[in-house]
């Protein structure tokens, strides 16, 4: 099942990466006012140049080190020759769900919020933790689904008032096609078993994968509970970039590993650029209905994969949904109570 599944993707995959074009955006922002997390380095900078280009009234930047989102900030503004107040720098550090709450918090308060991108990630083969989870999965698959979930009532109020639909946009990544799903097998909790080292550090390198499809399965759930109404003019995606030049693989390779990783990645990768543009199309108020709940890869609504049309797929993704969206939705109504 795994090998046809590889063997499946990797034709698609390459086939996206040699000759997709994406196309340079030219939607109109004008008036709009949108988050982008993780955005000091990296596509989400690339992402944050592409919305101030285009007319976007404000654009937070979610940044784990402020002075970091500053320095980006300086650069995007200079080279968009626009006024400083356009971009603000918020702290938000997505390891830590206290950090989500108060970014979120703080987002409640905006005149309007018309578009999220949340594209803050980690990618790494050593294990470690975020509070009690392994990293990936904290950062990747539950703070980012804390944080949608947080942002929602902010960006339906939003669409509700200005008329304009809201898009609200996670980074996956197309290697949630690849996912190895024996190791969430399991009679117990599924978080429980992800979180435990003993059990886990052998399967530290397909979890950055896993968390990727993690994650789809949950977004798809929180859009399929949150149906296009009146009052909830929202789509709900998920985004992949595809393989791009950034600095993703940071933690695991030393300087010879860098160069020949950069080599490698200058033949096959996007430009952060390029891949950029993929985040703009998934929060254009162009995006097309259907897209809600769905996968997006180059500039298109992608097909599920057999990760999710499987049978084994859909009883772990609703094992999952079930475990995971009621936990974090005792945060969220915990979070309203406060
Ligand atoms: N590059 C690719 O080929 C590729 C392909 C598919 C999907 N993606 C996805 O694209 C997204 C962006 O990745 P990238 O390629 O642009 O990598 P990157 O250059 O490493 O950027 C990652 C961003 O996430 C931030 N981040 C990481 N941990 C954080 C935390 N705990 N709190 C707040 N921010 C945090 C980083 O901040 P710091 O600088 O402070 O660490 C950085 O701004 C990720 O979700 C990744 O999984 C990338």
């Amino acid at each position: 099942m795994q090998a046809l599944k590889v063997a499946g993707c990797i034709p698609p995959l390459l086939y996206s990466q040699l000759f997709v074009h994406i196309p340079y955006p030219t939607s109109d922002f004008s008036g709009q006012t949108i988050i982008v997390t993780g955005s000091n380095t990296g596509l989400g900078k690339e992402a944050v140049r592409h919305l101030v280009r285009l007319g976007s009234k404000k654009v937070i930047m979610g940044v784990r080190t402020v002075s970091k989102g500053e320095a980006a900030a300086e650069d995007i503004i200079n080279s968009c020759n626009v006024k400083s107040s356009i971009i603000e720098v918020w702290q938000l550090d997505m390891a830590d769900s206290k950090s989500v709450q108060a970014f979120a918090e703080r987002a409640r308060g905006l005149e309007r919020l018309d578009a999220a991108i949340l594209n803050a990630g980690v990618q790494s083969m050593k294990w470690s933790t975020a509070g009690s989870y392994e990293s990936h999965i904290a950062i990747n698959t539950i703070n980012t689904t804390l944080l949608s979930m947080l942002l929602l009532p902010k960006l339906q109020a939003s669409a509700r008032t200005t008329g304009q639909r809201g898009r609200l946009t996670t980074v996956g990544s197309d290697l949630m096609y690849f996912a190895n799903l024996r190791e969430l097998e399991t009679e117990g909790n599924i978080l429980k078993k992800l979180s435990d080292e003993a059990q886990s550090r052998s399967w530290i390198g397909q979890r950055y994968a896993q968390s990727k499809i993690l994650l789809f399965w949950l977004i798809r759930e929180l859009a399929n509970r949150n149906p296009l109404t009146q009052d909830s003019d929202v789509l709900i995606t998920v985004v992949t970039p595809g393989g791009c030049q950034s600095d993703l693989f940071r933690d695991d390779i030393g300087p010879v590993g860098k160069a020949v990783f950069k080599f490698i990645s200058g033949c096959f990768n996007r430009t952060t650029e390029v891949g950029a543009r993929t985040y703009v199309h998934a929060v254009s108020p162009e995006l097309p209905v259907e897209a809600h709940g769905r996968f997006l890869m180059d500039a298109k609504i992608a097909a599920n994969g057999m990760n999710v049309t499987s049978v084994q797929g859909r009883n772990l993704a609703k094992k999952w949904n079930e475990e995971m969206l009621e936990m974090l939705q005792r945060e969220v109504d915990l979070d309203a109570g406060s």
